[in-house]
């Protein structure tokens, strides 16, 4: 029979069946570190403002029970209800800018990149950043919250305590030495 006619490479005797295995691993391998480094970027960039989203009508203020932080995302804030108060607090780590998720573990906000961590009212805990966690105005109207998105207020210097909260086990980025 003719080379040509035969149906692919590996029929052909010209690759190897671990050849063809070889290359599919390479390309698997490669797609799967592409993924991981989209997903780190995604998770790691810093940040861009969101100032100038407006003001964001959300869920009713009882719906944001305490200890809790529930995340905005057209406004890449978080809302949280500490001590009895609410707060809308940005995503944005003062420090250089990282998304800080909050650690459900902790009960604290944990910036993965340089360990700067917050409590639930994002005031500064541990870390490198120069100040807690930057805010929205947060107005309960008709018993629902609203956020306003174009003014940031810068967050609490250090050593602010106002809020006191318990501490619990457990973590999910090590807290800077
Ligand atoms: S960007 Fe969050 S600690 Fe540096």
């Amino acid at each position: 029979m003719d080379d040509a006619m035969l149906p692919d490479p590996v029929a052909r005797g010209t690759v190897t069946r671990r050849e063809l295995l070889e290359a599919g691993w390479k390309i698997g391998g490669g797609l799967l570190a592409v993924a991981a480094a989209w997903t780190s970027w995604e998770a790691l960039r810093p940040l861009a403002d969101v100032s100038g989203g407006g003001v964001l009508a959300l869920k009713p203020a009882s719906s944001y029970t305490e200890g809790t932080a529930t995340f905005v995302r057209e406004g890449r804030l978080y809302v949280t209800r500490a001590g009895g108060a609410l707060h809308a607090l940005a995503q944005k780590c003062p420090h250089l800018g990282c998304a800080v998720p909050f650690c459900a573990a902790s009960g604290r906000f944990e910036c993965p990149c340089h360990g700067s961590h917050y409590d639930l009212a994002g005031e500064w805990l541990a870390g490198p950043a120069p100040r807690g966690m930057d805010r929205h105005p947060l107005q309960v109207i008709d018993g629902r919250v609203h956020v306003n998105t174009t003014v940031l207020e810068l967050g609490p210097p250090l050593g602010t305590d106002r809020v006191r909260l318990p501490t619990r086990e457990g973590g999910c980025a090590p807290p800077a030495p």
